[in-house]
């Protein structure tokens, strides 16, 4: 497995309101797979890809880079 995340969880404050925009993500990606991540949009897709590239860090959850 060369990255992986698992049940990720993130939140934004907006003013008075908590966003929860992650609420338990999970997925493991192997060496030669090709993948797509889709949703509408604001649905997190973003925020995934920067806690798993590491510009972001989640509010709870595991993220593994270049696992072997
Ligand atoms: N830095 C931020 N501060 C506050 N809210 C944010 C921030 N980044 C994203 N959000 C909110 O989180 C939700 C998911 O956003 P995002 O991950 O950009 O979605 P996508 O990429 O799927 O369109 C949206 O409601 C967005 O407004
Ligand atoms: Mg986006």
């Amino acid at each position: 497995m060369i990255a992986a995340a698992y049940d990720i969880k993130k939140a934004y404050h907006d003013s008075d309101q908590l966003i929860e925009v992650l609420i338990g993500t999970s997925l493991e990606i192997n060496k030669h797979d090709f993948i797509c991540i889709t949703g509408k949009s604001g649905c997190g897709k973003s925020t995934l890809l920067h806690i798993m590239g590491l510009l972001d860090a989640p509010d709870a959850g595991e993220v593994f880079i270049a696992e072997t």
